[in-house]
């Protein structure tokens, strides 16, 4: 909607000029473009540089002329002697250069309070969780979806819609909070996605108006676990259908600066899978305390020894990392958090149970609200006794028999190298019965 009717008249003005000028050039109304107009040089939210004067900002906003120039709105990220934000300053195009620096992601869509109860209205799943906080949540904290194409072998139900029913509940658990979805890794099984299942994932996120879902590649989301080959995996495509944003794909451990909640900008440093945790580098450039976001084995407590050379505990990366409010970490399976000195380690845990191993977890999110840097979980609905145990222990019975059949050779047969004297022996020495044996000696063959 125009802000003025001021700003309708230039507007109308524009599209009258835009038309004339098309007219003159004899192109017919239907196939009239703006191929005229000089196309943006830069994106929104890149930070850039005014050769001239060395001021550097975010580009917040930019106009197309009818004269054909592009100019460009950038708004410092230092605050002024009063801790207030410094006006945007306007450049035009051939006077700015890109300062280098990472480009600033901003929620699709910034809502206010009225539409924030739009927001929540659309939601069809209704809850009966009171929400504690008074703030509304800042982000919804998830790991390991595993988005795959068919059933593990220990579920009985249709999994595939009961997977299908869980990302819908996160997305709506979005809309309802109108605050992003942040994800700690593997959002799929495998790096490759067959096209139904890239294009129902794809389908789904864009029925819903959330603020902004993003990512890191968990090593499952890699082609061979290489982070550099992120573009040819399913990731690549989520990615430029802009349905889940993967970040610290350049894999420099460097923050983005995102904004979370209702108006504050985090810096978020974001530690793909093999790319360690470090300390924040920009520290001067922090508008508020930072967070990381790492695909890493973690455990909640001493990792066990067959692990510790693969995994670390929860406290001993709060402690190594003092710097972070909040590490949000995706790879374990299993959910947890942990608080030390009032910061926080979580570990969401996988979305789907999806091994025997599984049947006591309960798939969950967590809320996040940045302000108290507290979490609430909230529990995805499922169903119950749809884990079987069945092929495991089937697997384990022919194993057992297996087992002691060895084991009973091993102990009363001297073994040889004939299987025909092998057998000669055990029949001897267990007293097996004729019928059998003669049955034995007519299936070998001749
Ligand atoms: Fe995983």
């Amino acid at each position: 909607m125009k802000e003025s009717l001021e700003e309708y008249g230039d507007s109308l003005f524009h599209e009258y000029c835009f038309r004339s000028v098309n007219k003159l050039f004899g192109i017919k109304e239907e196939n009239m473009s703006r191929s005229l107009f000089l196309s943006f040089k830069y994106e929104l939210g890149e930070v850039l540089r005014d050769v001239v004067s060395g001021f550097e900002g975010v580009t917040m906003g930019r106009t197309q002329y009818f004269t054909d120039c592009n100019h460009y709105g950038l708004g410092s990220r230092q605050l002024d002697k009063d801790g207030k934000p410094v006006e945007w300053q306007w450049f035009d195009e051939t006077r700015l250069i890109s300062s280098g620096k990472k480009k600033i992601f901003l929620s699709p869509v910034k809502p206010t309070s009225e539409s924030s109860s739009e927001c929540a209205g659309d939601v069809k799943m209704k809850r009966s969780r009171q929400v504690k906080s008074s703030s509304p949540p800042t982000a919804i904290l998830t790991a390991d979806w595993h988005i795959r194409p068919t059933a593990p072998v220990c579920r009985t139900d249709d999994f595939l819609a009961a997977m299908w029913k869980k990302v819908e509940f996160v997305l709506d658990l979005a809309v309802e909070h109108c605050c992003p979805i942040l994800m700690a890794g593997d959002i799929g099984l495998k790096s490759q996605w067959p096209n139904w299942l890239l294009e129902e994932f794809i389908r789904k996120v864009s029925q819903k108006e959330i603020w902004g879902f993003y990512a890191i590649p968990g090593q499952h989301d890699l082609p061979n676990h290489q982070l550099n080959q992120w573009r040819e995996a399913a990731i690549g495509v989520l990615h430029e259908a802009k349905s889940v944003i993967f970040l610290g794909t350049d894999g420099d451990g460097e923050s983005e600066g995102i904004m979370l909640g209702e108006k504050k900008a985090f810096n978020i440093y974001f530690f793909p899978y093999g790319i360690e945790i470090k300390n924040p580098s920009d520290k001067n450039d922090l508008v508020s305390p930072p967070i990381a976001i790492a695909h890493t084995l973690v455990t909640e407590r001493a990792p066990e020894e067959f692990l510790t050379d693969k995994a670390r505990s929860a406290i001993s990366l709060l402690q190594k990392f003092p710097e972070y409010n909040l590490i949000l970490t995706g790879d374990n399976h299993k959910s947890f958090v942990v608080e030390h000195e009032g910061r926080l380690l979580v570990n969401p845990g996988s979305l789907m149970r999806t091994a025997a191993d599984q049947v006591d977890h309960k798939p969950r999110v967590y809320l996040w609200y940045a302000q108290e840097n507290r979490v609430e979980p909230i529990y995805l609905p499922i169903e119950e006794g749809v884990i079987s145990r069945d092929h495991i222990d089937n697997e384990e019975e022919k194993d057992q028999r297996i087992q002691a059949y060895i084991n009973r050779l091993s102990e009363e047969v001297e073994i040889g190298l004939s299987f025909e004297g092998n057998l000669e022996a055990y029949f001897r020495q267990n007293r097996i019965r004729k019928p059998v044996i003669d049955k034995v000696w007519a299936s070998m063959p001749k």
